[in-house]
């Protein structure tokens, strides 16, 4: 499948989860064989040779990351909501679209200068892939790049990434 058409499988939802919000759905993408693996695929392609390890956001990230950690031969951290991990390394706090959120690290998992790719399906205001880059960072490894599926340009979520390089199959 072409990545523009598997691209075309992200449902557009108006009013979700707050009026005047239109919301990508990428359930049908992740619900279709050739999609989901085209995706993956090219998601793959954007993390850098010199990449140690993947870190992925919850709940959505952890999908796209397993792929193409498998793809790449590369294993996953999962930066996961509170009250999740045994054992946290970090917390961090952060604003969202719509509400807030914290995000924690588990302990022990990333070593020390690991170079480390965020991936995640959408960047919105980049407050969620922001707070995963300083966990990884306050854990003392060095964030590569990240790598999304859909940025939405709208919310300048770029920017709040302080010039990290960001991969974005689709800029809507
Ligand atoms: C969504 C999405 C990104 C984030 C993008 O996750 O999967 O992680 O929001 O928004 P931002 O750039 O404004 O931070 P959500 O918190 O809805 O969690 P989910 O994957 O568990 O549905
Ligand atoms: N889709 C999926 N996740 C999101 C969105 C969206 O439109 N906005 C913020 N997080």
């Amino acid at each position: 499948m072409e990545l523009d058409a598997a691209l075309g499988l992200i449902a557009r939802v108006p009013d979700f989860p707050e009026p005047g919000v239109l919301f990508r759905d990428l359930s049908p993408l992740f619900a279709h064989g050739d999609g989901f693996r085209t995706v993956a695929d090219a998601l793959a392609a954007t993390v850098e040779p010199d990449v140690d390890l993947l870190a992925a956001v919850e709940a959505r990230g952890f999908v796209l990351a397993a792929a193409v950690g498998y793809a790449r031969g590369l294993g996953v951290v999962l930066v996961r909501k509170p009250g999740k991990l045994p054992s946290v390394a970090g917390r961090v706090d952060y604003a969202l679209e719509y509400g807030t959120a914290s995000l924690e690290l588990p302990e022990n998992v990333v070593p020390r200068d690991a170079n480390v790719a965020v991936v995640d399906d959408v960047l919105a205001t980049g407050g969620t892939v922001n707070a995963a880059c300083q966990l990884l960072e306050k854990a003392g490894a060095v964030v590569s790049g990240v790598s999304v599926v859909l940025e939405l340009a709208a919310l300048s979520g770029r920017t709040v990434l302080d010039g990290r390089r960001v991969h974005s199959l689709q800029v809507v």
